[in-house]
């Protein structure tokens, strides 16, 4: 096996020209390839969220493999010391239909915090579904995303059994795609996507982050998928248009604070690619000893076969108000220095 991997290295160093080969050299992020796991499995972190707690690097996201019990809506969770090479440390919740859903029923786009007083990991998700129609009495079905609601769950260790508390419509609206941000100063916020007033809102968690308090913002543009990343003094924020599964071209805005005035929102990829045909899900911010980078994570959905969904990361070309997503290649990440080098052809 080491024979193996040091034949492919002078490959790499004697032809450079050879850099798409890089995928399948260790520590080499490649987006839209499979991702293996520690086990030799595809990762399943769909609609994930990522956290950094002392030295490690948790990712929980959507977990849909195949074979599930489908009575059941999964959150896995992995461990990385270097954002890389994961370790698959299981089902962080399994969850069972809340009361309230009606309908076939979603559980999307998990995020967990960590608070560092109650010494607790809370995790929020889209849960949706049908919801009674009073009317007729029938359950409504809008594409069973009328439920609109984020679930909460709370474990006392990273990798859970997270314990299922409730699900509630923040500050009492509809929220469906919902993203985590956590500023410089530790104060947790919750974006959410509600339609009723076509935009998304940025909303500070409570104390013990078991529910979300206060509007900070709300952003009047049709968007879901929002991820926020605060970088040299500017806030800036990413999210994709409305077209369910489908990609499109996701725009990114800027703000001095976080309650706003942005920007104007504008393309971050060229338009024409679909941004890459990715879904805009988190931004990672590696503050390292030479280097600050940011790097996108987005979704490559395949819908009809959802285990088979690819995730697309990439370091973005970051500053003074600009923000750009590279054309996707093979790259490395050194989360001590933050510095990446990518292997363009
Ligand atoms: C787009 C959202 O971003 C996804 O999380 C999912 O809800 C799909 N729509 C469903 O169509």
């Amino acid at each position: 096996m080491k024979n193996v991997l040091i034949f492919f290295l002078m490959l790499w160093l004697l032809f450079p020209q050879l850099a798409h080969a890089q995928k399948n050299l260790p520590g080499v992020i490649s987006p839209g390839e499979i991702w293996k796991d520690d086990r030799g499995q595809h990762i399943q972190a769909h609609g994930g969220g990522i956290i950094k707690i002392k030295n490690l690097y948790y990712w929980y996201g959507e977990e849909r493999r195949e074979g599930l019990d489908t009575n059941f809506r999964y959150v896995s969770c992995y461990s990385s010391a270097d954002l890389t090479n994961w370790k698959h440390l299981g089902d962080a919740l399994k969850l069972s239909k809340p009361d309230t859903v009606l309908g076939k029923w979603v559980l999307e786009r998990p995020k967990v915090y960590y608070n560092h007083r109650t010494k607790k990991y809370v995790m929020y998700m889209h849960v949706d579904g049908s919801v009674r129609n009073f009317k007729s009495n029938e359950p409504t079905v809008t594409g069973g995303y009328s439920y609109a609601r984020v679930g909460v769950a709370v474990s006392d260790l990273p990798e859970g059994p997270f314990k299922f508390i409730r699900t509630f419509r923040p500050l009492n609206r509809e929220s469906r795609d919902i993203g985590q941000f956590v500023d410089d100063d530790g104060q947790a916020y919750l974006i959410f996507e509600s339609r009723p007033t076509k935009g998304f809102f940025i909303a500070k968690l409570s104390d013990d982050f078991l529910d979300v308090k206060e509007e900070t913002c709300f952003i009047q543009a049709p968007l879901e998928g929002g991820a926020i990343v605060h970088y040299k003094g500017l806030y800036y924020v990413i999210g994709s248009e409305l077209t369910g599964w489908r990609p499109n071209p996701n725009k990114f805005a800027t703000a001095k604070s976080l309650s706003g005035p942005w920007s104007e929102f504008l393309d971050f990829a060229p338009s024409e690619t679909n941004t890459y045909s990715s879904q805009s899900t988190m931004m990672i911010k590696i503050s390292g000893s030479k280097k600050t980078t940011v790097i996108y994570m987005g979704d490559q959905w395949k819908p009809k076969t959802q285990w088979d969904s690819r995730y697309l990361w990439m370091p973005l070309e970051i500053g003074d108000g600009k923000l750009w997503l590279p054309k996707p290649a093979p790259f490395k990440i050194n989360v001590k220095t933050g510095e990446s080098k990518v292997f363009t052809n």
